[in-house]
């Protein structure tokens, strides 16, 4: 059941839910039929006709648009990466960094993230990382930390460890007055949750495919905010360049950068994903984002209330506003647990306080009871042997 979309046909989609209960999309998505059957095809296009090339390319920018319009920004503001990871590199890389300057980091939040920033330390640059202060990042959280060597906020939208929904917006007008950088790293997010990155007035985001997008690893989109020429990419390639040389010769005195995000694009993209990527956002558009958002906080709902019956405490945020719709870590010893959920088939992943339990569009009510089931189970057994021994 879903209150806002067909939930039988996406869920046909995903015939690993017959045979697991999936709860780990935070993790990665399982490759929906839609999905795979564009790899496939692809793939038969390279095997029967050896890879109509310019055709793939002249997808590439019509699927470029598609990515822009999915983040309310321009098709020259987006580049195709690898994955996050590389997109925070390129950002942390790319920004008019000088020894003594400081960069704001969530303490916790994302390594990936971090270590970006955390490498050009060796250059001098400062990283402070900001204590979460409750529930929730927002701009007051910086203000005490911003000074006049500070350029830069870079933080996830959704944490991975306890499904924090950071203020954006707020910490977007920070740095908006205080002419800092804003980077945002999606990854749990995009997908997921709307994110509009003019109205979080962000300078660049980063994000991998292959959660709530829905591609297989390997892929990753860029948002670099038009305007932001002072930001020089690290790599250079044909590909980076406004007049890439014809005859193939590389020559010193025409290097002009391409404008926009594409300078930071090198050599031949993952051409298969970014395909793949076309069927996802066809399906994920389908739904619609909003929609898809609204299912997974009903099924955060619920899984709440089921916590509270068993008196299992929610280790990250409960209200709405604060925390991500599809991410809940239970604070449940998870070397005591694993095993277990492996025996019933369910799949969910070990973190740092607990176990997460995150969704996918495909998940039910059913599946969330279900759940709240298994775990009843192992509780009561473990009540009752416990009564034994005494
Ligand atoms: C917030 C966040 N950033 C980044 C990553 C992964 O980085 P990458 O796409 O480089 O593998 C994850 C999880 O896989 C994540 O949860």
């Amino acid at each position: 059941m879903s209150r806002h979309y067909d939930i039988t046909a996406v869920r046909r989609q995903f015939p690993v839910t017959e045979h697991m209960l999936y709860l780990d999309s935070a993790h990665q998505t399982p490759l929906a039929s839609s999905v795979r059957d564009a790899l496939l095809r692809f793939y038969s296009e390279g095997n029967e006709f050896a890879g109509p090339k310019s055709l793939w390319l002249s997808r590439v920018e019509q699927i470029r648009g598609r990515v822009a319009k999915f983040l309310n920004a321009k098709p020259t503001e987006i580049a195709f990466t690898k994955n996050t990871s590389e997109s925070m590199n390129v950002a942390a890389n790319a920004l008019p960094l000088e020894r003594g300057d400081n960069v704001l980091l969530v303490e916790g939040d994302h390594p990936n993230n971090a270590y970006a920033f955390l490498n050009l330390q060796r250059k001098g640059l400062e990283v402070r990382f900001v204590p979460l202060k409750g529930e929730t990042a927002s701009a007051e959280m910086f203000e005490g930390y911003v000074d006049k060597r500070t350029r830069a906020i870079s933080l996830s939208h959704v944490t991975f460890h306890a499904g924090h929904r950071f203020d954006l917006a707020s910490i977007g007008r920070l740095c908006a007055q205080r002419h800092l950088y804003f980077v945002v790293d999606a990854m749990q997010s995009t997908g997921v949750l709307r994110l509009d990155v003019k109205a979080v007035q962000a300078s660049i985001v980063g994000s991998g495919c292959h959660k709530g997008l829905l591609v297989p690893q390997g892929l990753g989109i860029l948002f670099c905010e038009e305007g932001l020429d002072e930001l020089q990419p690290a790599y250079l390639a044909m590909s980076s360049l406004a007049n890439p040389p014809g005859d193939y010769i590389a020559r010193a005195d025409n290097m002009d950068l391409k404008h926009g995000a594409g300078r930071f694009e090198i050599g031949n993209l993952n051409l298969p994903d970014i395909h793949a990527l076309d069927a996802s956002l066809d399906f994920i558009e389908g739904i619609g984002v909003d929609a898809i958002e609204a299912h997974l906080y009903d099924l955060g709902d619920r899984l709440i209330e089921h916590l509270d019956e068993q008196r299992i405490r929610l280790v990250g945020p409960r209200a709405r506003a604060d925390r991500a719709p599809h991410i809940y870590v239970l604070d449940l010893p998870a070397e005591t647990w694993l095993d277990y959920f492996a025996s019933q088939q369910v799949r969910i992943s070990p973190e740092r306080d607990g176990i997460r339990v995150s969704f996918g569009l495909f998940n039910t009510f059913e599946d969330v009871d279900r759940f709240a089931t298994i775990v009843a189970r192992r509780v009561r057994t473990s009540a009752l042997s416990a009564q034994a021994v005494r």
